[in-house]
């Protein structure tokens, strides 16, 4: 987690930096954190708990001054969310400063030696721990401070995207990356760098992903450039072209990110469609798919990789695969999968799906199965990702940014490219009628505007939401493809509101869960008219028998349930494996109501952070 941006060019830092900040709060709002060499040389550095405004707030005033500065927005790993652990942290002569986003794993014995040379430390941060080590090595070796940070990265373990300035150096910016992610922007005699590309939009358009073991010395003037950690030889640098506009990264007139990206989700979804669906929707292309052909036709087995939401995306793809393809399908944390030694041989596909492209865990599931030899596929919005760069293939899902933190049109774009995928692989392996794979991409093609129709419930659900601000607990009950639109309903509320939900499938309530319910338990019933709508009708009377209060979300036109609950949310038709995508969008704005209602900040829910670079 943690987002670190930098500058070094002619134009003032601080504001520059501070809107980076801004850009990657997301990742985290712990702490944040500004450092500047000023116009006398002089290293200025302020910080402070809490978000980007609490730092501007505390640096009102005092001298922002300077062309060159490092800044850092804080997701706590070591040591509380206080102003002493947020970064930058400082050497002990407070000549060098650091920012850090990542974990240093073997920070305590580092400590150790570094107290018992006499130096003391005043954070619980690891990152104190590695600029204090740089700082050490070079006064013991009498180095450069570029060689002093190249040696004291090889002594340390864990993950890192780090950038050095130094008091007096006004003409310096280093930073190097390992497992963190990392990008430099190269504009016309400045240079920007930062954990992702949101801060660099509007400055130029040219960045380089700095690769693992890499540092890049960034010097006034002069050329970047670009060394391997691990021998010191130059690096070849890849400068590429960014396709992000500034409108994506605003909130457009909406109150926050996060109801723009559930009501951006008619757009989204027909971005994530195009050129996927040809010859009439008689045909699906996925070229990621098609170029590896041979694989998916001999896959033995297909395993899906993820976390949070997007393990909830990859419950409703182990459906739609082992339906339309008849490969068998398992679906794993990748946090379980990564200490699993899983059995995995070069028949077997392992499929990561994540929206940042960056979780930790996600990441190293997908580098054990290369290492045991599977075929590694990665489903991923952020282009350019650490998780698209280490697989052997995949699929964007090509959504947009998404900067609120509780995951909305990314959910819905990862199981529209999981229908195509099953789609595009069941057409080659013979194993789908040509009339399924006509209908459900003709519905695919129309998914936009069902969506707007969806939205179209906002009001009603606002209304309704009023009711239940003050709930306790929900339990959310699905089956078959909408019991993981059940889990990712809770999730949702659950992480924006705070309060307590389940997601349960519905007919195992009668198991255990049935006795939470009375009066105070609101239960929401995903039951569009499917396969097991009958089924899951006797599951709503056994909530109402017991007193609980139903909302529904059934299938426009359905009476049944209308009888039996006491809030109905319609919803348009849709073939039975399109049901979660249409369905979560009502879950989305009952989740965003409800938290609203309580004052709560749905884009920076407490605790969180957008993309979880630590395990
Ligand atoms: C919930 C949410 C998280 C993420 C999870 C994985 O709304 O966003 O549960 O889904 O942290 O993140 P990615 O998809 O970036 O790997």
């Amino acid at each position: 987690m943690c987002g670190i941006v930098g500058y070094l060019g002619h134009r003032q830092a601080y504001e520059i930096l501070i809107q980076g900040l801004h850009r990657l709060e997301y990742r985290g709002y712990d702490s944040a954190g500004v450092a500047l060499i000023n116009d006398d040389c002089n290293l200025n550095v302020y910080k402070t708990r809490g978000k980007v405004s609490n730092l501007e707030q505390s640096a009102d005033g005092k001298d922002t001054n300077g062309t060159v500065g490092i800044a850092h927005t804080r997701w706590a790993t070591h040591g509380e969310p206080n102003d002493v652990n947020a970064h930058p942290q400082l050497s002990q002569s407070r000549s060098i400063a650091l920012v850090h986003n990542g974990t240093i794993e073997n920070y305590s014995v580092l400590k150790k030696a570094l107290i018992q040379h006499g130096y003391s430390f005043e954070s619980d941060t690891d990152t104190e721990v590695l600029v204090q080590l740089i700082e050490f090595i070079k006064i013991t070796n009498g180095c450069s401070t570029l060689d002093a940070v190249t040696e004291a990265l090889h002594q340390v373990e864990g993950a890192y995207a780090i950038a050095v300035i130094e008091d007096g150096d006004p003409d310096t910016l280093i930073v190097a990356r390992k497992s963190s992610p990392l990008v430099i922007g190269v504009g016309d005699g400045e240079t920007f760098i930062a954990s992702d590309a949101t801060p660099i939009v509007g400055f130029t358009d040219k960045v380089v992903y700095l690769q693992d073991d890499e540092i890049a010395v960034i010097r006034r003037g002069k050329p970047l450039q670009v060394l391997s950690l691990k021998d010191n030889k130059p690096s070849k640098i890849n400068i590429q072209t960014l396709k992000l506009s500034l409108a994506q990264l605003e909130k457009g007139g909406y109150d926050t990110f996060m109801l723009k990206e559930i009501f951006e989700q008619p757009a989204t979804l027909r971005d994530c469609l195009r050129g996927r669906i040809v010859d009439d929707c008689n045909r699906v292309v996925l070229s990621g798919v098609e170029i590896n052909k041979d694989k998916f036709l001999n896959a033995r087995r297909i395993v899906l990789v993820a976390c949070g939401t997007s393990w909830h995306a990859a419950l409703i793809g182990k459906r739609l695969i082992q339906e339309m393809c008849g490969i068998p399908v398992e679906v794993e944390y990748a946090s379980e999968f990564r200490y699993s030694n899983p059995c995995l041989t070069k028949d077997d596909i392992v499929i990561s799906i994540s929206q940042s492209g960056e979780t930790a865990d996600t990441l190293a599931a997908i580098q054990l199965a290369r290492e045991k030899g599977a075929f590694v596929y990665g489903i991923c919005n952020v282009v350019g990702a650490s998780i698209p760069r280490n697989t052997d293939s995949g699929t964007y899902i090509h959504v947009g940014p998404e900067i609120g933190v509780a995951s909305t049109k990314a959910f819905t774009g990862q199981v529209t490219v999981l229908v195509l995928l099953a789609l595009c692989v069941g057409q080659l392996r013979g194993t789908i009628l040509p009339q399924t794979v006509h209908d459900v991409a003709k519905a695919l093609t129309e998914l936009p505007e069902t969506i707007e129709k969806t939205l179209r419930l906002d009001s009603k659900i606002q209304e309704l939401s009023r009711i239940f601000t003050y709930a306790h607990n929900f339990l959310y009950l699905g089956r078959g493809y909408n019991y993981p639109t059940a889990l990712e309903g809770a999730l949702k509320l659950k992480e924006i509101s705070y309060i307590h939900a389940e997601g349960y499938p519905a007919a195992e309530m009668k198991h255990g869960p049935i006795a939470l319910i009375d009066h105070e338990m609101p239960s929401v019933i995903i039951a569009p008219s499917d396969s097991l709508y009958d089924k899951i009708i006797s599951n709503v009377q056994q909530v109402k028998a017991r007193g609980g209060s139903v909302i529904a979300i059934v299938s426009k036109g359905n009476r049944a349930m209308a009888d039996i609950a006491d809030y109905c949310l319609e919803i348009p038709e849709v073939p039975e494996c399109l049901s979660p995508i249409v369905a979560s969008i009502p879950l989305q704005l009952l989740a965003y109501h409800i938290a609203v209602n309580k004052g709560k900040n749905v884009d920076m829910p407490r605790n969180l952070a957008k993309s979880v670079t630590v395990e």
